[in-house]
């Protein structure tokens, strides 16, 4: 039976989404890719930025991906939340390959409000219903708690993959 096929793709402004991502992408033997975009997000004015972005629901312009979402099974989608929304660059990527995803999941990280307005989003732009989605709050992260955060979600995950291979096996 051959192994589904996993990627985990993030955008990260200040690191706390792109720990998430890189201990999914462990736990779940998974490829791992970061969306990058050409907007200077750092500091007050980059600050101001995403929130314009996030206000007027603008996409990103993203680095073209180095990885084929088609190419997997399941992609598994993460973004800080940005004003209550997704932000910019994850947007800009999920409209983007919304056509290529067979199965996506989302997560997101976040100070404590907004996550389902950005899942509702996310499900949107993919054109897709998520397998599962999980919200972590950024405190959560700094205290290095992820690992154990993230179990719950990563069940879903695997059961979903299991069912996944055991289809294509039987068909
Ligand atoms: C422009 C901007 C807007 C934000 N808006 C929200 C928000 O609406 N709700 C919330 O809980 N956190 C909000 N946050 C906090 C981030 O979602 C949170 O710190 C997140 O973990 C940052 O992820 P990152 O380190 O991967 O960039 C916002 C952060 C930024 C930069």
């Amino acid at each position: 039976m051959s192994e589904a096929r996993v990627l985990v793709v993030f955008f990260s402004r200040t690191g706390t989404t792109r720990t998430l991502a890189s201990t999914l992408a462990t736990m779940l033997s998974a490829d791992l890719e970061e969306i990058c975009d050409y907007t200077e997000r750092r500091g007050a004015w980059g600050y101001v930025r995403c929130l314009a972005d996030s206000w007027r629901k603008r996409p990103a312009e993203i680095v073209p991906a180095g990885l084929d979402p088609a190419q997997y099974d399941l992609v598994v989608v993460g973004t800080p939340v940005w004003a209550g929304a997704v932000s910019a660059p994850v947007r800009a990527y999920l409209f983007e390959n919304r056509w290529k995803f067979r199965h996506v999941a989302f997560f997101c990280s976040l100070g404590g409000l907004g996550s389902q307005a950005a899942f509702d989003e996310m499900r949107e732009l993919a054109g897709k219903a998520p397998v599962a989605q999980c919200k972590v709050r950024a405190a959560e992260v700094h205290r290095g708690a992820v690992a154990a955060v993230l179990v719950p979600f990563m069940t879903v995950l695997k059961r979903h993959l299991v069912n996944y291979e055991a289809l294509a096996w039987t068909s």
